[in-house]
Parts: structure tokens; sequence; C-alpha cells
């Protein structure tokens, strides 16, 4: 039986010998600190020649030895060896291996929006604790949208004083303090996790219109959205100026272009937050900006990337942006499907041919917060109706968009909308198990390239996983597809 390992490593080699027999932790169900024991008793070896984020990790009869060219590489060891725990009845036992590891992708990221329902930063915890033992390693923070601002900002306190009170569904809201925001980034820098945040402009910003109303425009309300609106209980009334708004609808808000004081507003706040944040990368957002004539969209997205890229951060935006005059090297974040329609793939190329990178967010795989089927209690299902574990599985990155070579892909994100996601009960059940589909395909060698690559035995080694994650508390979904036990 291959090894439950997920993300799968690089070369994996089962030595076939005794395996070791460490003494039983005070807490027989908690692999997590016994992994932690091991690692810390392991004969470690620092290998410069090792890549960033590998590791080397023996294990034998007689203990555990680890390399690894810098401090996320023997984090990612020892996330490995929680997973290599197995137990018979003599007690806890580890297999005989030696695993030589080292990520696919440099960008492996999971995005949590807290601007829908706002998410405290225990819960935010919680997920950069999911992530990380995934060896992932980027937590995407939707900080703003119509629904609520949630940061508090020196600069500008009134955003969040009053853009924050409700979330979405009429729920309550929040907002991080500066203390909070550092907390999350502390806790997700000792787990090797950057954090990413998004302020998204033009479009998705009638939350900052009920604080900066003369930075907006009229809200653009279709028929589409009045279908919306029909469609789901509880979403209070439509778009209305200097009202908040907790429907689902998207894209009627949008800053306006000649707002005098526009510029200056966005230095503010990009500043301020870039200078909160000590990851390299701040995302601008860009997406749905359906009520924005597109010169004025242009225009902003432009103004957003070229202050993003003052502040001395990357620049990300969804992939719409790709089509503007935007700094060289700005990130581009595809959102469309996995085989691409209306052309997304071609805005996702533009950023590449101005010599940036992009990150593969594929709505109809990796989008966490779709439905698995009909049944499932929570979560949306737009992106090409529900998306089964086996569907966010069967497909590689280098595949999605044609004639981009793999050196032009940063990576992954699996995104988590929170819409209809209200608790950390909601996000476990959407996340796991699609997120380990995430964390292979950022991790992990190419689909197919190996035996271990495969759905047939990913569907194996994730219900394997389940006993470790009910130790973990991680309220997984029993999902259809996966040979649980
Ligand atoms: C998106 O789903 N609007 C990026």
């Amino acid at each position: 039986m291959p090894l439950a390992l997920i993300p799968w490593p690089a070369a994996v080699r089962e030595l076939g010998g005794p395996p070791l027999r460490p003494a039983p932790p005070a807490d027989p169900g908690d692999r997590r600190s016994l992994a932690g024991l091991l690692a810390a008793a392991a004969h470690r070896a620092d290998d410069p020649t090792i890549g960033a984020e590998g590791y080397r990790l023996r294990v034998d009869a007689d203990g555990v030895a680890i390399a690894a060219g810098d401090d996320a590489g023997f984090f990612y060891a020892e996330q490995t060896l929680a997973q290599l725990i197995d137990a018979d009845a003599e007690g806890p036992l580890l297999p005989a291996v030696e695993i030589s590891d080292a990520p696919r992708f440099p960008y492996r990221g999971v995005m949590l929006d807290v601007a829908r329902h706002f998410h405290g930063v225990e819960t935010v915890e919680a997920v950069i604790d999911r992530a990380s033992a995934l060896k992932l390693n980027a937590l995407h923070l939707h900080l703003t949208d119509d629904q609520g601002w949630r940061l508090e900002l020196a600069s500008h306190p009134e955003l969040a004083a009053e853009g924050s009170a409700l979330s979405s569904l009429g729920d309550a809201g929040g907002r991080y303090s500066p203390a909070d925001y550092r907390r999350i980034v502390d806790y997700a820098a000792e787990r090797h996790m950057i954090v990413v945040p998004e302020v998204d402009l033009p479009g998705h910003t009638h939350a900052l219109g009920l604080s900066h109303p003369e930075l907006v425009a009229d809200p653009v309300v279709t028929d589409l959205m009045r279908e919306v609106h029909d469609l789901f209980p509880g979403q209070g009334e439509l778009p209305r100026r200097g009202a908040p708004y907790v429907g689902m609808a998207v894209g009627f808000s949008s800053l306006r272009a000649d707002a005098p004081g526009l510029e200056p507003f966005l230095r503010d706040v990009l500043g301020e937050i870039a200078a909160m944040t000590p990851g390299p990368y701040l995302h601008f957002g860009g997406d749905e900006a359906l009520g924005t004539p597109p010169g004025e969209y242009h225009a902003m997205v432009s103004l957003a990337a070229r202050i993003v890229t003052e502040t001395g951060k990357t620049p990300i935006a969804w992939h719409e942006a790709g089509e503007a005059d935007l700094p060289p090297g700005t990130v581009g974040q595809y959102w469309g499907y996995v085989t691409p329609t209306e052309g997304h793939d071609d805005s996702a190329r533009a950023f590449v041919s101005r010599g940036g990178r992009i990150i593969l967010s594929p709505a109809n795989a990796i989008y966490l917060d779709m439905k698995y089927d009909d049944e499932t209690p929570v979560g949306l299902t737009w992106a090409d109706g529900p998306t089964s574990v086996e569907r966010s599985y069967r497909w590689d990155p280098a595949d999605v968009v044609a004639e981009v070579p793999e050196s032009a892909i940063l990576g992954i994100e699996a995104p988590m909308w929170t819409e209809t996601v209200r608790d950390l009960a909601d996000i476990d059940l959407l996340m796991f198990p699609r997120v380990c589909s995430a964390a292979e395909a950022g991790w992990s060698p190419r689909l197919g390239s190996t035996p271990q690559r495969s759905w047939e035995a990913f569907r194996e080694r994730v219900a394997r996983m389940a006993p470790l994650w009910a130790e973990a508390g991680i309220g997984f979904h029993r999902a259809a597809g996966i040979a649980w036990r």
C-alpha cells in the first residue's frame, strides 16, 4: 500500500527494513506532537545544495535524519513525518523510507475571503495550521469587497469604522486591528507562510463608498442581479448608494477614475498596507469591474499597479487586469476554467508577455467554495456546477493557459469565497479534502508523471489522511469518490 503522503513528494523510496518504533507519546492520539519530538531528536544537517523549501528525510529503525537548505525545508520534513506515523498493536511506527522532496512551484496559496463573511484571528490561524501542514506557503486575505472593509488603517480609520458592521446575509461583521493583522502575519511566518493582502478595486468597492461616497459611482443594478437576488433568500435589498450591502451580486460597484483625491487615497491605503506586510506581494483585485467604463478601468488598475510597485511590493491582480498597461513583472491570477473560455487565457498570457508570472486558480477545479454536489449544505455552484473531489484533482497547472512556459507559472492558489461560509466548520467542510488537490498541483510532480500522481492513487491516500484530520479537529467532508474506510 503506498504511503499516505499529501502532497506526494518528488521522490520516495521505501527501504523495506524494520520500521522506526518511537516511544508512544503521552497522548497516543496526537501524531503532530510526536512528529515534533521526532524532528527535534532527528539528526539534522544543513545542506545548501538542497533548493528552497526542499528537504531529504530518512527514517529507519535507528531514527530520523533530516537535511535541508533552509528552515522551511526542516518544517516541511516535519509535516511529512507527521503523515508517516502509523500504528499497530505494538504502538506507533514509521516505515523505513527515504524521501527527497522539493516543490514544483514557489507560490502555493490558499485564499480566505474575510470581506463577505468576517472570520476572526483564531479562524485565520486555524486555516494557516491546515494549509501549512500541506506545504502551502501563501495566505491571500481578500480584505475588502462590497460587503465589508476588514482592516483598520491609521491613515483612513473611517474605512473600517463605517465599512465593517455587517457580513453577507446580514450576519455580524468585524474587522482586524493593526495588532490583529500583525498576529496573523506572525503566526503565518512561524509556519513559513506569507500573507498576501488584497484591496479589491476598482469594482467590489461598495463598502469603501460608505465612508467615501465621493470616490464611488452609483451602483449599476442589472437584470442579472435582480435574478440572483430572487434566487437566494436573506440577501437584503439591492445595492443602494450609502447603505450597507449584504447580498451576493457582483459587478455593480466602481471607483470613479475622475474622482478628486483618488490617487492620494490609493497611495495612503496601499502604502500603509504594504508597510504592515512583510511578504513581497500586494494584490489590488481588478476582477469583475462590470460597472466600470473600460477606459476608466484601465486607468485605475494601471494607477493601482504603479502605486503598489512604488511601495516596493510586486503587484498581483486577477486576470482581467492583464489587458491594461501594467508595470513589467505584475503577477496575474487566472480564475477562469480549467479549459479557458471567453479569452480569459489571453488576459492571463498578457501578464507573461510583459515579464510577469501567473498564479492558477481555475474556478471549476480549486474554488473551494463550490459545492461538492447538490446535497452540500453550504457553497455555490456558478463555476460550471458543483466540483467533485475528482474534478478538483484532474488538472495540471501546465495545461491550463496554453503557450505559457512552466517557468512563467508562479504557482497555484485555492480561493475560499465566503458568501455562504460562516465559520470554521463551513470552511473545513469545503476545504477538506479538496485543498489536498490544490496542494498536489502546487507541490508534486506533474499529473500523470508518476503512478502516485493519479486520481486512483490520490483517492486512496486521501482516505488514509482521515485519522490525522480527526485528531486535529478538522471537520472534513466524507466526499464521494474517496476510498474512505
Ligand atoms: C473572482 O472570483 N471574482 C476572482
